[in-house]
């Protein structure tokens, strides 16, 4: 496939940024979209250009690194992927492909196509963990009776990659489906319970700090989200801030 990408270049944070043309020949409908973009950086090398800076880690979907906006997309046109699990097999000959960073007021472009998400790992500090004691007297997990199915809705919750997806998909770049599904995930299990209300109202408090907007119930954050990840957990997390504000 010979293909015209346009793709967002960005020198710095303070940099104003534009999209560039680069024709890129010869791709095969079996490489990875992150494949397809080493091989045009490979020939930005050779020929003494700048590549293009994007993120990526495990390549694998599980990370949440390639946070790339794939014409007007997050992850691009497939669905249920992350962006390195994406194939040009989804695109055709002679096709334009915008590539962008994720874009929301918490997430700024580092450089390219790499944004910040620390406002993530900030989120997950306030409140995204239970406290366990390991002085050997700890209590063996297996002893504790969990349902069936509060096992896997919390096990689906945890799934979240923390991609950041849901937020470029989002009109007000709200983080509650992230937010939704961490606080999810320990809110279904007997091991969540004690610390329940301040994960809750602290990771709602860093969320609304980070400069997120608010949920409007639009749903396209459940749409592009790469792990199926279900507004269900924003419910959840509406209810238990709801009991933890009633409880304070
Ligand atoms: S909820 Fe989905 S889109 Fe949002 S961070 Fe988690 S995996 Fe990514
Ligand atoms: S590079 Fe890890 S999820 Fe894509």
């Amino acid at each position: 496939m010979n293909l015209t990408l346009k793709i967002w270049r960005q020198k710095n944070a303070s940099d104003k940024g534009k999209l560039v043309d680069y024709l890129i020949n010869d791709v095969s409908p079996d490489m990875s979209f992150l494949e397809m973009l080493d091989v045009l950086n490979d020939k930005l090398i050779t020929d003494g250009d700048e590549p293009v800076a994007f993120d990526h880690d495990c390549r694998e979907g599980i990370c949440g690194m390639c946070s790339l906006y794939i014409n007007g997309e997050a992850h691009g046109p497939d669905r249920g992927v992350t962006t390195c699990q994406l194939h040009m097999r989804k695109f055709t000959d002679g096709d334009t492909i915008y590539i962008e960073p994720f874009r929301a007021k918490a997430f700024p472009v580092i450089k390219d196509l790499v944004v910040d998400r620390s406002a993530f790992d900030r989120i997950q500090h306030a409140g995204g963990f239970i406290s366990v004691n390991t002085s050997g007297n700890t209590q063996d997990a297996n002893s504790i009776p969990i349902s069936k199915h509060a096992a896997d809705e919390a096990m689906d919750a945890a799934t979240c990659i923390g991609c950041g997806a849901c937020v470029a998909s989002c009109k007000n770049s709200s983080a509650m489906l992230f937010v939704g599904a961490k606080v999810s995930q320990y809110a279904l299990l007997p091991q969540g319970q004690v610390e329940a209300a301040d994960r809750v109202l602290n990771m709602v408090k860093q969320m609304d700090e980070e400069g997120f907007g608010n949920c409007t119930n639009t749903g396209a954050c459940e749409i592009e989200c790469p792990k199926g990840i279900s507004l269900e957990n924003i419910a959840r997390m509406n209810t238990e801030y709801l009991k933890a504000s009633l409880k304070g």
